[in-house]
């Protein structure tokens, strides 16, 4: 059965380097059969940027988040996929404030009342990072970081296509690695 793969893009330039590279790894993992579905996370429609803590989810049975609008419906449709891809630009040595406000969402797909149970089990977990800078310069760390996530999905760390020093980089090796890496996903 064909992989589905959900890719939300956190970067605010529609024309940047990091929905470029989004784009070359959706075209890869489409033409090896899977089916991609990109999400602009800063263009969606939020009732509240981020998570409010009202809890109304941890309340609910249901894997959702109660503030009903377009960013609680992307991340419901999360439990659906074989891959959340997390794609961002390092601002400020971090993911950016627009993907956050998304991701900090997911606390909807987790309960914790009794131990951890999660719609997320056995899903995996992509990461996609650019920056002007070198690994150390944020890269690196949001790697680390995101490592906590995939941890509560599966045993498998998350698989990262990380692109430092994104100015000086050679364009068509980038290409190579995002076409290996969204054919790896379609697997
Ligand atoms: C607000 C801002 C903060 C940035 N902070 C960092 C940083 O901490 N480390 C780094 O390596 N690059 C940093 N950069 C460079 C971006 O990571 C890099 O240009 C990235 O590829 C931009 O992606 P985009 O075109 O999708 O926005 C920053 C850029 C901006 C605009």
């Amino acid at each position: 059965m064909s992989r589905k793969i959900m890719i939300v893009c956190g970067s605010p330039k529609p024309k940047g380097n990091t929905n470029a590279i989004v784009e070359q790894v959706a075209a890869a993992a489409r033409s090896a059969g899977a089916s991609v579905e990109v999400i602009d996370a800063p263009r969606l429609q939020y009732v509240a940027h981020g998570c409010t803590a009202c809890d109304g989810c941890q309340k609910s049975s249901e894997y959702r988040c109660v503030l009903g609008d377009q960013a609680a419906d992307v991340v419901a449709r999360m439990a659906d996929v074989d891959w959340i891809v997390l794609a961002t630009p390092i601002y400020f040595f971090a993911p950016t404030a627009q993907l956050r406000c998304l991701t900090d969402r997911m606390y909807s797909l987790v309960k914790f009342e009794q131990g951890i149970t999660t719609c997320l089990a056995g899903k995996r977990l992509g990461l996609i990072v650019t920056a002007g800078g070198g690994l150390e310069d944020g890269p690196a760390s949001v790697e680390d970081y995101y490592q906590r996530l995939a941890g509560m999905m599966s045993d498998k760390p998350v698989a990262s296509l990380l692109v430092p020093n994104v100015y000086r980089a050679d364009k068509a090796n980038i290409q190579r690695q995002a076409a290996a890496f969204g054919q790896m996903m379609a697997q």
